[in-house]
């Protein structure tokens, strides 16, 4: 099925809003959900097509799993050992964190198993997560350059090792952490950067504390899970693209409810805050966890700015929607540090720069980021090459377009924002479907 999006040209964002739950927190829930003893309950879990890739994962491994229905999932969870060898390949879709996170979770359990995906994630590189498993004595075979399916056999025993990762990867880290669960020792991974912290956070939650020592976590196979409640925040990713549309759209007033703003989230608030954004953090609270705000936004013109390199890995998901608030500031917009990029559901460097260029900004691409003038634009075609957040960053650049927008192969926005066009029209965007 391939969708179209069709926005008008102008308007601006209002109202109060919620966004769909945490795409990386819902993963999380499921997967420790699963090997925990006893039965966890979810509310707020993302109903988006990357999500339920896990869910069906871990149902073809005999893990009884209710929902989800308006949000709540009761996940029956079998165990550390409970798993069952799945009767046929596990499709990842297009998830690149059910493959990697479900590879380092399966190395252990002694059974084969092939995870597989749509076009675009059989692109993506798994070398990342199949090396350092490998070394803990993982039989995982990738297809030639790294890449998936994967094939993970049986193994006797995993051993423990210190991983200091060659990239700032939270995916990464949390394949290794989970294989870790079932390696003799202890086993480490030292980040060259802080990345998102939400395993560390849930294993806690499920009542087993890694110990954390600056960037560097270690966990070990005693872990036991406790089946628990988790309450998923909204996607402060998804939030995103709202909190730019109203950024950069005059007349803009915009509440967004409830949304995660975990401190290895936030870069998109710091950047925002830098350009001059008039954001405002309501209503602080923490649930199981995870720190949560209303975020109140404005419209206030933005100034163009270089984006700290530390703020990167903080920010990594929210580049394409931070790419059309470059586009919207005054002067130059200058992002280094962050070839990571590249290797998204999408070349998200060369594919922004690419869809900037075609609707009249000056975007220039370089190897690890890019350099955006500010400026007017015209509306255009874009290809989203089935991007989700390229789809839904140039819809929200229609509200500051000379003439409409198109975006072409759309399909992919339902894997992470269901519902994504219904909730922008309720704030004012024009987008139609077709
Ligand atoms: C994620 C980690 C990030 C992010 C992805 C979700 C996670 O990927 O881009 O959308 O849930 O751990 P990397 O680990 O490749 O940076």
């Amino acid at each position: 099925m391939n969708v179209t999006y069709c926005i008008s040209p102008g308007g601006k964002l209002t109202g109060t809003i919620k966004v769909p739950g945490d795409k990386s927190i819902s993963h999380r829930s499921i997967m420790l959900g699963a090997i925990a003893e006893g039965v966890t309950e979810v509310s707020g879990f993302l109903e988006g097509e990357d999500a339920l890739s896990t869910m069906n994962a871990f149902r073809a491994m005999g893990v009884r799993i209710d929902g989800p229905h308006h949000g709540r999932v009761t996940i029956y969870g079998v165990g550390k050992h409970g798993l069952t060898a799945p009767k046929q390949v596990i499709d990842c879709g297009n998830s690149g964190t059910t493959m990697r996170l479900l590879s380092g979770l399966l190395v252990g359990q002694g059974f084969e198993v092939i995870l597989t995906g749509d076009e675009t994630l059989l692109k993506r590189p798994m070398a990342r997560v199949a090396d350092p498993l490998k070394q803990m004595g993982a039989l995982i075979e990738t297809k030639e350059g790294g890449r998936p399916p994967l094939a993970i056999h049986s193994t006797s025993a995993l051993n423990s090792i210190t991983y200091t990762l060659p990239m700032a990867s939270a995916q990464v880290k949390s394949a290794v952490l989970l294989a870790g669960l079932y390696a003799n020792g202890v086993t480490t991974v030292i980040e060259p950067e802080v990345t998102r912290d939400h395993t560390e956070r849930m294993l806690e939650a499920f009542g087993y504390k890694p110990t954390i020592n600056g960037n560097s976590i270690t966990v070990d196979n005693t872990a036991i899970l406790h089946a628990t409640t988790i309450s998923v925040p909204s996607d402060i990713s998804s939030a995103a693209f709202f909190m730019v549309g109203a950024a950069i759209s005059e007349g803009s007033d915009l509440i967004i409810k409830e949304v995660g703003i975990n401190p290895t989230r936030d870069g998109v608030i710091k950047i925002l805050e830098l350009m001059g954004a008039d954001i405002r953090l309501l209503n602080i609270t923490h649930v199981g966890g995870e720190k949560v705000a209303d975020i109140h936004i404005k419209y206030k013109p933005l100034k163009g700015i270089h984006i700290p390199e530390e703020l990167v890995s903080l920010a990594i998901d929210e580049f394409p929607i931070i790419f059309i608030a470059a586009a919207n500031a005054q002067g130059k917009t200058v992002l280094s540090g962050a070839e990571e990029l590249r290797v998204k559901e999408s070349d998200r460097i060369q594919v922004m720069a690419d869809g900037l260029v075609s609707l009249g900004i000056n975007a220039v691409p370089t190897p690890d980021g890019m350099i955006i003038d500010g400026g007017s634009y015209h509306g255009g075609t874009i290809n989203s090459h089935g991007d989700h957040r390229i789809a839904m960053s140039f819809s929200i650049a229609a509200l500051k377009a000379s003439s409409a927008i198109t975006i072409l192969n759309c399909q992919n926005v339902a894997t992470s924002f269901p519902g994504f066009d219904k909730l922008a029209r309720s704030t004012g965007l024009e987008i139609s479907v077709l």
